[in-house]
């Protein structure tokens, strides 16, 4: 293992989380057809874990933003780098995402995907790094974990797109 890496969350610990998420998505949506939208691409390894565990009929869809350059802080400004392949109109969207921090990224899909007047829409976050909300009333409407103000990689998070392969959330000690 890199010795600047130190795991916050095991792999063992993300599995029965993720588990314990798409019980409660299970129930919630109670068979009712659902889209999966990944937020690029983050969420990639998120979603192909929790959409195996889902009972429903799903389809999966894709959206990509971009706001933070290769860099640990958010610039704040959010643009689309690929939008929604299907119309989301009628459907009953669930965005995967890997992190709400700021809340910037979230709003900006959220205000994106009702604008196309889905059924309904809901996110679901692995990570809520609650202490660094600039977007207040921006919530998930399921966490995997809140964590606090440490920048984290692996499952999915990168730092200058690398370490999105490692099995395990790390904290990376630049
Ligand atoms: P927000 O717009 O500030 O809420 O940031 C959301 C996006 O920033 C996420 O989808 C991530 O791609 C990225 N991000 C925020 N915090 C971290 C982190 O600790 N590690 C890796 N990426 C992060
Ligand atoms: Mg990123």
């Amino acid at each position: 293992m890199n010795e600047n890496i130190s795991i916050l969350i095991s792999e063992e610990a993300i599995c029965q989380r993720v588990n314990e998420l798409a019980e409660t998505i299970n129930k919630d949506y109670a068979g009712e057809p659902l889209t999966l939208v990944c937020a690029l691409k983050g969420a990639m390894i998120f979603m192909s874990d929790l959409a195996r565990k889902l009972d429903m009929p799903v389809k999966f869809d894709q959206i990509g933003t971009s706001s933070y350059g290769d860099s640990t802080s958010s610039s704040g400004k959010v643009r689309l780098t690929k939008d929604l392949d299907f119309d989301p109109a009628g459907k009953h969207i669930l965005l995967v995402e890997d992190i709400l921090d700021t809340g910037h990224t979230l709003l900006f899909i959220k205000k994106h995907i009702l604008s196309k007047e889905p059924a309904s829409f809901k996110a679901c976050c692995l990570l809520d790094k609650p202490d660094r909300r600039v977007i207040h009333e921006m919530t998930s409407d399921y966490v995997g974990f809140t964590i606090p103000d440490q920048f984290v990689i692996g499952y999915g998070l990168d730092y200058a797109q690398l370490y999105r392969n490692l099995p395990y959330i790390g904290v990376l000690n630049l």
